[in-house]
């Protein structure tokens, strides 16, 4: 992934196929150089949003933004902007915010998740050491509050709910599901909270603050949501399947670290011997890198599982939740507008970054 200074919305956009796949069609132009001008504002005003007088906690601030990054969030609430009056400068704070908010919670996932490379270059604690990269969390979280904080109560509102979820979410997903819960419902539930919350939030704000009906709103709710997990459970498969080059992560980095991803919790419904035999071998290499050892020594077990069943059963539950994003889209009109959302649903659940 190449750093991106400037980082114009066209090509940050581009990153996931967006452009093409979710404008494709001469019907869709018209729309997608309004989503691409709103976005290039949303670049500008993170840009100034993320400027810090002081000089450490500037240059910790602005170096993942610098980095690259999709920004699927702001696209989305351009996108949904043009259900009511078009964009405006509070959907374009709500937008900015939002990814402000995604930014500073890919800070501390790093901590959490042991993850050396983000968007392509060392993730933030390993080059200030954990407490400044929580720090920079902290402070690009109260940015985005101070940017809410400009455009009234149902803003604020809007930003502190979906981040109390997304926390919950980060820690139901730290401590595990208990005796009685099924795994792989609680995890679907995990990613609704860490994941599709904000995805929900950044869809719905587009209809909120361009004024559009109350019933989109509600609409686009569910709809982010259920593409948020979709999203989340293809990110689960590119862990394992990633190309650095492409995801700017490192393959696997989750699984080595412990961190439960559907595949894995998948491969655990199986009772056949290969399955059981794959899972011991994971979870033991999983507990001596834990002790110490190369984390490279999971390379053949995450060879395999990325080939089992386990892994094409991942990619079929995010085309059912992409499936359930687009049945969500009833209420709205036929038009542009819609047949980019359903794109983005479909294109999220069939990605490699
Ligand atoms: C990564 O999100 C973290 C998840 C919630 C899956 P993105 O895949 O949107 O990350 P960037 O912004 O493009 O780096
Ligand atoms: C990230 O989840 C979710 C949040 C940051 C809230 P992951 O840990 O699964 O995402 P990646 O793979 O590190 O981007
Ligand atoms: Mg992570
Ligand atoms: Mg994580």
């Amino acid at each position: 992934m190449t750093p991106s200074p400037s980082a114009p919305g066209s090509h940050v956009a581009s990153r996931l196929g967006l452009t093409e796949r979710v404008f494709a069609g001469a019907k869709s132009r018209k729309l997608l150089r309004t989503v691409e001008a709103g976005l290039q504002t949303v670049e500008e005003n993170l840009a100034v949003e993320l400027h810090v007088s002081d000089a450490l906690a500037d240059a910790t601030s602005r170096y993942l933004y610098e980095a690259g990054g999709k920004r699927v969030r702001p696209m989305l609430a351009m996108l949904t902007a043009q259900l009511g009056e078009g964009i405006n400068r509070a959907v374009v704070d709500a937008a900015t915010a939002l990814e402000l908010t995604h930014l500073g919670s890919l800070y501390h996932d790093d901590v959490m998740d042991g993850a050396d490379v983000r968007r392509g270059v060392p993730s933030a604690q390993q080059v200030w050491g954990n407490n400044v990269a929580i720090l920079t969390g902290d402070l690009l979280f109260s940015r985005a509050s101070q940017l809410m904080a400009r455009n009234g109560e149902r803003a604020i509102q809007l930003q502190a709910d979906t981040f109390e979820r997304l926390v919950l979410g980060q820690m139901h997903e730290t401590v595990g599901p208990q005796p009685d819960d099924d795994p792989v419902a609680f995890y679907l539930q995990v990613l609704a909270d860490k994941t599709g919350s904000l995805i929900a939030t950044a869809a719905q704000a587009g209809v909120i603050f361009s004024h559009g009906p109350e019933e989109y709103a509600e609409a686009m709710v569910v709809f982010g949501e259920k593409a948020g997990v979709a999203f989340q459970l293809l990110d689960d498969v590119i862990d394992l399947s990633a190309d650095p080059d492409e995801t700017g992560k490192v393959p696997g980095t989750d699984l080595r670290a412990g961190v439960p991803t559907m595949p894995y919790l998948l491969l655990g419904e199986r009772t056949d011997a290969a399955s059981v035999d794959l899972r011991a071998r994971i979870d033991s290499g999983v507990a001596r890198i834990a002790d110490g050892a190369d984390p490279a020594l999971l390379d053949d077990a995450l060879a395999e599982l990325r080939e089992h069943e386990a892994t094409s059963g991942t990619l079929d539950l995010a085309a059912r939740w992409s499936n359930d994003a687009i049945a969500a889209l009833a209420p709205l009109p036929d038009g542009a507008v819609r047949d980019a959302l359903t794109r983005f649903a479909r294109a999220v659940a069939d990605r490699s970054s």
